[in-house]
């Protein structure tokens, strides 16, 4: 397991960017719960985010990818609008305790 930051390093309706050991990973806090998934959108398999840290759409409330506008739901990763619409983003189990965000990868 590797730790990925405290808790309090990603606030509610948030998201951040990893490099754990040369994978590419993000994080999105929502309603207090943390997901992760590969930073890697499964239309043309690059980054997803438009500046660092930066995953979400306007609304804090989809995950985003910047070069052609696919959409993502946070809950589980499935692409929900844009050219990959029912491919998913590959999740990364993970979980939280008073030391911080662990990934398992
Ligand atoms: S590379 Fe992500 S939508 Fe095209």
């Amino acid at each position: 397991m590797k730790l990925l930051c405290t808790g309090a390093e990603l606030a509610d309706a948030s998201s951040r960017g990893f490099d754990v050991d040369g994978q590419k990973l993000l994080a999105v806090r929502r309603n207090g719960r943390v997901y992760v998934y590969e930073n890697r959108c499964p239309h043309r398999g690059v980054g997803l985010e438009w500046k660092p840290d930066q995953f979400l759409d306007p609304s804090n409330s989809l995950i985003q990818c910047a070069t052609h506008g696919a959409l993502f739901l946070i809950e589980d990763g499935e692409c929900v609008a844009g050219p990959c619409a029912g491919q998913s983003l590959t999740t990364i189990p993970c979980h939280e305790d008073d030391q911080g965000i662990w990934v398992t990868l």
